[in-house]
């Protein structure tokens, strides 16, 4: 294949990337990110997140395809010659060390001179919240303390890229919280380019400019979040993000800025997407946009529906109802308190209301077949 040069290259470019681990397979992966962008690579375990990570720092070989780095290709470059640093989640440190060592480790490696090494790590623990903790050795400290020193050792030599392997997982929800605010005013000031491997959606939200999502060795969508959320590109990544109620259904007609689509049951539903495929289509709905109530209302709301209720799961503070309608089975979510008020009980006759902009189009081409 003929190399691909740009005239203005994006600042990481992954093009057709495969890797061959014998029992699993990177399939063709292609990846683009800015310069001083965050990416955040979400997908179920073992769908090769890590994997990705660690061919992108060198450390498996590529069997196909090219790594670009500004604009330069780096596919057989060594880990050490790429400007790549990587921060896993078990924040490995130097235990013989405190943790100004630990920092300043790999600074060592570029300058020899003493104050310039006091300064730059002084300034990013200061960054991070541990220039308290730099005369202490690791073992003294809480996890978010030690994930912390590992961000900043691995910060501290300026890196082209910084790879983060779930670097939050091992710390409890409020210091997870604490560091993502810490890890972006960290980035934002060394004007870092990141990606990021995460199981949290929160991280999404929080961080990205752009999320990948990961099944099976292969990227499914990357885009920025509201479109990857919003729209997803296929019935894994509409399921895996949260999208519970995906129908098959059939487009009849446009109506005005409306896609008029008929589901199963004949079920017809209107979403303000529109699609260029004609016919077979997928639908998504959130649970989180499904209005539920015991009579009709005159409302703006296009959809209106009526079905039964057919189970009742109550989940931690939240109850999932699930509505027959014909063939179709519906899930929305309510609180214990509103199902009390609309006396929610299996078998009841109930009303689903739901805006046209909820109702996704997922269009067929980008179907997942696993
Ligand atoms: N060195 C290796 N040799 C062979 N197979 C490997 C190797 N490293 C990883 N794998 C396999 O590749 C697959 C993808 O692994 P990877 O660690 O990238 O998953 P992941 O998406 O990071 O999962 P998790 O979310 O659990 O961390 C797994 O089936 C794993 O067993
Ligand atoms: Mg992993």
């Amino acid at each position: 294949m003929q190399t691909k040069i740009q005239d203005d290259p994006m600042f990481l470019e992954v093009q057709n990337l495969s890797v061959d681990l014998k029992e699993f397979y990177l399939d063709n992966v292609n990846l683009s990110l800015d310069k001083n962008s965050y990416m955040v690579i979400i997908g179920p375990t073992g769908s090769g997140k890590s994997v990705l990570l660690e061919t992108i720092a060198g450390f498996y070989r590529a069997e196909k395809g090219k790594i670009f780095l500004e604009g330069k290709e780096i596919t057989e470059l060594n880990p050490e010659n790429r400007g790549i640093s990587i921060v896993y989640q078990d924040y490995v440190l130097f235990p013989h060390m405190n943790i100004f060592e630990n920092i300043s480790y790999g600074l060592k490696k570029k300058t020899k001179d003493e104050e310039i090494i006091k300064s730059k790590v002084l300034k990013m623990a200061k960054l991070l919240k541990i220039d308290h903790l730099l005369h202490r050795n690791p073992d003294t400290l809480s996890g978010g303390e030690k994930q912390r020193t590992a961000i900043a050792r691995s910060l501290i030599v300026e890196p082209r890229i910084l790879l983060m392997d779930e670097p939050f997982s091992a710390v409890d929800v409020s210091t997870h919280a604490y560091l993502t605010k810490l890890i972006k005013n960290v980035i934002a000031d060394y004007e870092t380019t990141c990606i990021h491997v995460t199981h949290n959606f929160n991280d999404v939200w929080n961080l990205a400019d752009k999320v990948a999502v990961m099944k099976e060795g292969k990227i499914l969508q990357q885009d920025i979040p509201t479109e990857v959320f919003s729209k997803p590109s296929h019935n894994f990544v509409a399921d895996f993000v949260g999208i519970h109620n995906i129908f098959e259904g059939e487009i009849i007609e446009k109506e005005g800025s409306l896609t008029k689509i008929k589901l199963d049951s004949d079920l017809i539903v209107y979403s303000s997407d529109s699609s260029e495929d004609s016919g077979k289509i997928l639908v998504g709905i959130r649970p989180e946009n499904v209005i539920f109530s015991n009579e009709t209302f005159v409302s703006s709301v296009q959809n209106q529906i009526k079905g039964v209720v057919n189970e009742i799961v109550k989940v931690g503070p939240i109850v999932w109802i699930e509505v027959k309608i014909g063939q179709i089975n519906f899930k929305g979510i309510l609180t214990p308190n509103s199902c009390e008020k609309l006396k929610i009980k299996k078998g009841k006759n109930i009303y689903l209301s739901f805006k046209s902009v909820n109702v996704k189009i997922i269009d067929k081409k980008e179907f997942y077949t696993p």
